[in-house]
């Protein structure tokens, strides 16, 4: 396998590769001159068939996705990109937007034609103030040259694309969130079903809502067929992955991986090892919602779908998060829980309730407070909010805090017994520099 094969990062350094005449100049909008030629239906089947799955986190596929639109509806029929990228350890996406805007409104605009849709919206993380410009201008470009608005490229067909700038709320990336902060209402997510976006999206219209990564991949798929691909990869996951890796590496980064790269390889190779030489402790490698895995669960990882799958952890967004052996336990997973428990949306209460009570106890045996009990209580807690909530935000929550409290049992056990002996408590404080007022 040609490893590391580079995709999205491909023109990344080119210093003008942000700017419409630079993306041109490398073969830029060939791809959507080339749809506008093809029927609807034939432009989802080179998607289909690249197997191009959401780099969003829950890896759908991309084609299938796009099929279940229905036609003539009487209704419009929207284009969302969701760029809210907030979960902790993700920053790939903003790459993309700063370096690379044109590859995702062209992914869009394809995704556009596919479902015969003509209006597209970026739905950006309102933090996200550089790459908010630099994609602001990007669709400037494209409206100034013809290739957004009325009659694109000369066509007959009309295409506008709204960026919509969001209030900084987590919650807001889970799609049906986003729709409703669209829409101009608080960001709370709709139960599924009914509420899929494919056919019950936007102002309840058929909406294709993907992530940025999602969308960006696109053009290259048109341009060089679904099958060649799908060549690229693993059998189940096919094309390349951004990777965003921080912690104790000696190169944090985004990177471009071809799927089912060796993560130890990617460590030392794309990371550049670990941090001043130090251990290995554990591996966060999708995002911080995902359960983490001891440095030896490593051993032999694949970066895929299933690769993960296998032991028990998710691709996820693609953050890899990389922790050395000075890592308090304790102290990460109060800062983590703290995080989810905060961005509840508030509709339910096994998630708005339970959230602050995981992080609350963490924060407690963090601080020499544990009791006995603590980690049956956490628990019993866990139960009650995994799979009882409208949305997957509970457990994001949960899946961390078993993953921490089952894999890193003793480092819990111990502060909680120094605790109750009356030894003094060691907090390698992470979280005494955010003041959690819960
Ligand atoms: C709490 C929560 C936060 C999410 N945040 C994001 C996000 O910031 N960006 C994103 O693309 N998807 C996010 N997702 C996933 C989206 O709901 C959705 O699955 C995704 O945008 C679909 O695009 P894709 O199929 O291209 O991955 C989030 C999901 C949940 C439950
Ligand atoms: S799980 Fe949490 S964030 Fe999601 S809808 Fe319920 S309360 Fe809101």
């Amino acid at each position: 396998m040609g490893q590391n094969r580079q995709i999205l990062l491909e023109h990344i350094k080119q210093p003008d590769q942000h700017t419409l005449a630079g993306y041109e100049s490398r073969g830029g909008y060939a791809a959507i001159r080339k749809a506008l030629s093809m029927d609807p239906t034939a432009i989802i089947e080179e998607v289909k068939k690249s197997g191009l799955r959401g780099r969003g986190g829950a890896g759908f596929s991309a084609g299938m996705k796009w099929s279940f639109v229905p036609r003539n509806t009487g209704k419009p029929t929207y284009i969302v990109c969701n760029a809210d990228e907030s979960e902790p350890g993700t920053f790939k996406d903003r790459l993309l937007l700063e370096k690379n805007p044109h590859a995702i409104i062209e992914g869009m605009m394809v995704a556009a034609l596919a479902v015969q849709s003509h209006w597209m919206c970026v739905y950006i993380r309102g933090e996200y103030a550089h790459p908010y410009h630099q994609l602001k201008k990007a669709v400037n470009e494209a409206y100034a040259k013809g290739y957004l608005g009325k009659n694109i490229f000369g066509s007959d067909y009309s295409l506008d694309l709204v960026v919509h700038r969001g209030a900084g709320a987590y919650i807001c990336g889970e799609e049906t969130g986003l729709i409703e902060s669209l829409e101009g209402k608080k960001g709370q997510p709709r139960l599924k079903p009914p509420y899929f976006p494919a056919t019950m999206g936007l102002y309840y219209s058929p909406t294709v809502l993907n992530n940025v990564e999602t969308y960006a991949a696109v053009p290259w798929i048109l341009n060089n067929g679904g099958d060649t691909y799908a060549t690229i990869g693993t059998e189940k996951s096919k094309g390349t992955k951004l990777i965003s890796a921080s912690g104790h590496i000696n190169k944090p980064g985004v990177y471009e991986v071809e799927m089912g790269y060796s993560f130890e390889q990617f460590l030392e190779e794309e990371c550049g090892g670990m941090l001043n030489g130090a251990k290995l402790k554990a591996v966060i490698p999708g995002g911080s919602s995902v359960p983490i895995l001891r440095a030896e669960e490593i051993k032999g990882a694949t970066m895929d779908y299933e690769g993960w799958n296998k032991l028990g952890t998710f691709l996820g967004s693609g953050g890899v998060i990389v922790l050395d052996d000075s890592v308090d336990m304790v102290d990460a997973i109060e800062n983590l829980t703290h995080f989810y428990a905060h961005e509840s949306c508030g509709q339910c209460t096994p998630c708005r309730e339970g959230g602050h009570w995981v992080a609350k106890i963490f924060k407690r045996i963090n601080e020499g407070g544990g009791l006995p009990g603590d980690l049956e209580l956490l628990e019993t807690l866990c139960n009650q909010i995994a799979g009882h909530t409208i949305c997957f935000l509970g457990d994001s929550l949960v899946m961390p805090t078993r993953g921490f409290t089952s894999k890193f049992k003793d480092e819990f056990r111990k502060k909680i017994l120094d605790a109750l002996e009356g030894r003094p408590v060691n907090t390698k404080s992470l979280n005494a520099r955010f003041e959690t007022s819960h």
